[in-house]
């Protein structure tokens, strides 16, 4: 069960085909599904213990989708991966992970909950990724760098290795980051240098 229904919960949806059977989702949504579209995260919780179902937050927004993994029980919670990604043997992903199309997480690399790791992403050997941290298409994590918790990662951004990034960053599309990052900060450019960053996190 999808709990989210906007374009990031389409996009899992279509990176989970034949990985998990989809069953329900739930939020306002102007899109079509072809399950029922639930009113209420209770409405899924209840849904989901009787019918021995998981859920996966598929909210874009970091700090939203954290806020609302918080408030489910943890055993109703499931991480995957698109069957077209790769995953090293030895990654655990944390409860509502996702790893999409054609992503890559390599070797030792440890990922917390409610991680997205977004179509095409690398995530290299030895990264660390904190809870939320959402790697947006195509964005690439060198060996031995950490991004902390909620932070967000831009597409078409490289971190490069051993880079330290602090929690609830913004990282801009297509960002070269060569030094590490303090928390709440926005960077942009190549090399990327920070900027005045706006309240709302990219999703
Ligand atoms: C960095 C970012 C978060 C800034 O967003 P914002 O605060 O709304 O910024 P604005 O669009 O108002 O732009 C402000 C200035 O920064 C510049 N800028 C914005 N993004 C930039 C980027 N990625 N690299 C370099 N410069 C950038 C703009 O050109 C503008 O410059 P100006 O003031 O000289 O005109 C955003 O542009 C970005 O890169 N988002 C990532 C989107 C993405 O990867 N989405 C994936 C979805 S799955």
């Amino acid at each position: 069960m999808s709990v989210g229904a906007g374009g990031h919960a389409a996009s899992v949806a279509h990176a989970l085909l034949g990985v998990a059977e989809l069953v329900a989702v739930v939020g306002v949504s102007t899109r079509e599904w072809s399950v029922d579209v639930l009113d209420s995260d209770a409405d899924a919780i209840a849904l989901a213990q009787q019918q021995d179902r998981r859920l996966v937050v598929t909210i874009g927004e970091n700090r939203r989708r954290l806020e609302v993994i918080d408030q489910l029980p943890p055993d109703l919670l499931f991480s995957a991966a698109a069957s077209t990604s790769t995953v090293s043997a030895d990654v655990t992903l944390g409860g509502s992970s996702v790893v999409l199309h054609h992503a890559h997480v390599g070797p030792g690399a440890r990922v917390g909950r409610g991680v997205i790791v977004n179509t095409a992403a690398v995530v290299e050997h030895d990264v660390t990724l904190g809870d939320g941290v959402h790697v947006a298409p195509g964005a690439v994590v060198l060996g031995g760098a950490s991004v902390g918790a909620g932070t967000f990662v831009g597409s078409g951004a490289t971190i490069l290795p051993g880079v330290t990034v602090g929690a609830h960053a913004v990282i801009g599309a297509g960002a070269v980051v060569t030094r590490d990052v303090p928390e709440n900060a926005c960077v942009v450019g190549v090399p990327a240098v920070e900027r005045h960053r706006t309240e709302r996190t990219p999703s």
